[in-house]
């Protein structure tokens, strides 16, 4: 008897090993895509993986679907480890229903996802799906938001990390928009919240799939994607690399690797600065030239390129990086650059990740466009951000702290713990020759050659102003280092600030400016 059962029992592993079946799973690969168990099978340490809710089978009469069943739903779900650390993964099998979310399949998401709160592990979720299970109407819609709702509880506790390697749809797209981080697979994976035909019912615009809601738009016009990957191994690999920098949960901090102090000397930085202010220079070299060797990962390396956020170490720590970059748009903050680099720094405050901030900004760019659009709230949620961390916070000065973004990039004002300059930095209200057009308009109007009053104006201006001296004097600035000593400067810092205990008035929750 228990034979029997035993034999049972393995047939109906292999049947769900087997999800929509084997020309199904051809078709799957035709397309350039792996199957929903070999993502989950490269995704995880070898032989870690549990699988909940295999047997779960759908529970719809309507459309005939009573004769179509699939053990396991739709969805692979269970947990493992990766790099030895425990994660909770789901996986949607497109190869049966079109991946689609049906009430159990929902069920089966929700279980791990509450597993992975209770227990304080990260959520991986590998989305391939042609949206709500449409034989099941409101039901499949309803398992939807008990999705969303647990992506709300869950963040800010566990990070939640979506894969999007096929279709992802409609009302769907909210579920990974609301997790920590989103990477698409180039060319077979594509998110909108209308596909083209609705879009060409509604707006007469004719569009592909591929350029409404492909990896390169979100990538680089919309932002709704961090990350690109050329295949599904290199988006499990980018997968990997982006947990190796966060801890389990908001508990923990991120694993340290070993390290001790050597020479920290980084010549490359002293030549960096070009000698006119107003020429570009590449902040990623700075980057370079202060973290642990290879460790840096951007962050939406292609959207509001004037600013760079990304993971790297610093000594073996974990450190989140937000710097301007001269190299686009001369490092002006603006609508875009002010989300990305907010929403960056609220989830390394979430997950106690120091913050590391490389000044050269000029300040907010100018034009109807951007007051139109609202930079004034959007620079508002960067102010925000910062002065809400509590993680240990260090600033650089490389060059250029000019106006209300001096303020805004993680000043002294707002609670940053250490703040550097170089020599080259110059912190002031504004360029020296937009300053000496205002406070010294008289003087130029009456001047015999104006533009040469102009000229010694500015240089007075310039002399009082750019340089971080009058900062420091202030203790703004809490030390004008060498550039080439940065490296040493930074890992002595952020060991010193190891223990950082600051807490937030006591209150239900803030208001960031939305
Ligand atoms: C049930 C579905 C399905 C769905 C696909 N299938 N989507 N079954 N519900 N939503 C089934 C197909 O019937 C087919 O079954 C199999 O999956 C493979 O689909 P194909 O169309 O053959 O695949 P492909 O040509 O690759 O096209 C993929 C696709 C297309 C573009 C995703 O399937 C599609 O347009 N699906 C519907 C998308 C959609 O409108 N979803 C609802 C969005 S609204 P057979 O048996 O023939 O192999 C939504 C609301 C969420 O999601 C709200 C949350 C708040």
């Amino acid at each position: 008897m228990l034979e029997k059962k035993l034999e049972l029992l393995e047939q109906k592993i292999e049947l769900s090993e087997l999800g929509g079946g084997q020309n199904r799973i051809e078709k799957q690969h035709d397309k350039g895509k792996l199957t929903a168990r070999e993502r989950v099978h490269f995704l995880l340490d070898e032989d870690s993986f549990e699988e909940i809710g295999r047997f779960v089978m759908h529970r719809s009469t309507d459309f005939g679907m009573e004769k179509q069943q699939i053990l396991g739903d739709g969805v692979v779900t269970g947990y493992g480890t990766i790099g030895g650390r425990l994660v909770y993964v789901f996986a949607q099998d497109f190869t049966v229903f079109g991946g689609s979310l049906s009430e159990t399949h929902a069920e089966k998401i929700c279980k791990i996802m509450d597993l992975a709160m209770q227990n304080g592990a990260p959520v991986i979720g590998l989305n391939d799906s042609g949206g709500a299970r449409i034989q099941e109407g409101v039901r499949s819609l309803g398992g939807y938001a008990d999705i969303f709702y647990r992506n709300v509880l869950a963040s800010g506790v566990v990070p939640q990390i979506s894969a999007i390697m096929g279709p992802c749809a409609g009302g769907a797209v909210y579920s990974p928009a609301m997790t920590d981080f989103t990477i698409m697979v180039e060319n077979t994976s594509y998110m909108f919240v209308t596909g083209p035909n609705v879009v060409k019912t509604v707006t007469n615009e004719e569009v592909t799939a591929e350029e409404l809601g492909g990896a390169s738009a979100h990538s680089t016009k919309s932002g709704v994607t961090h990350l690109t990957a050329v295949n599904d191994l290199d988006c499990i690999h980018r997968i990997k690399q982006l947990l190796s920098y966060l801890p389990q949960n908001c508990e923990e901090k991120p694993s340290r690797l070993p390290y001790e102090l050597k020479d920290e000397i980084r010549d490359q930085l002293t030549g960096l600065i070009p000698s006119s202010s107003n020429q570009p220079y590449d902040m990623r070299e700075v980057v370079d030239g202060i973290v642990d060797e290879d460790s840096f990962l951007e962050i939406h390396p292609n959207y509001a390129e004037n600013i760079i956020v990304g993971f790297c170490r610093i000594g073996g720590r974990s450190i989140g990086i937000v710097g301007n970059q001269p190299m686009s748009l001369a490092g002006v903050l603006d609508v875009d650059s002010s989300k990305k680099g907010a929403r960056f720094v609220r989830f390394c405050d979430c997950f106690n990740i120091p913050l590391l901030v490389l000044v050269d900004v000029p300040g907010f760019l100018p034009g109807t466009d951007q007051e139109w659009n609202g930079i004034i709230v959007n620079g508002a949620k960067l102010l925000y951000a910062f002065s809400e961390a509590t993680v240990p916070r260090i600033t650089l000065i490389t060059r250029k702290a000019y106006g209300g973004a001096y303020d805004v990039m993680n000043s002294k004002h707002i609670g940053a713990d250490m703040n550097f300059a170089w020599p080259s930095a110059e912190i002031a209200v504004m360029g020296a020759k937009g300053a000496s057009e205002i406070i010294f308009r008289k003087e130029i109007a009456n001047a015999s050659d104006p533009a040469a009053m102009l000229a010694e104006k500015e240089k007075e201006y310039q002399d009082k102003f750019a340089h971080p001296y009058r900062a420091a004097q202030r203790g703004f600035i809490d030390e004008i280092i060498h550039p080439k000593d940065s490296r040493r400067k930074l890992i002595k810092a952020f060991a010193m600030l190891e223990n950082k205990v600051a807490k937030l008035p006591k209150k239900k929750h803030g208001n960031i400016p939305l």
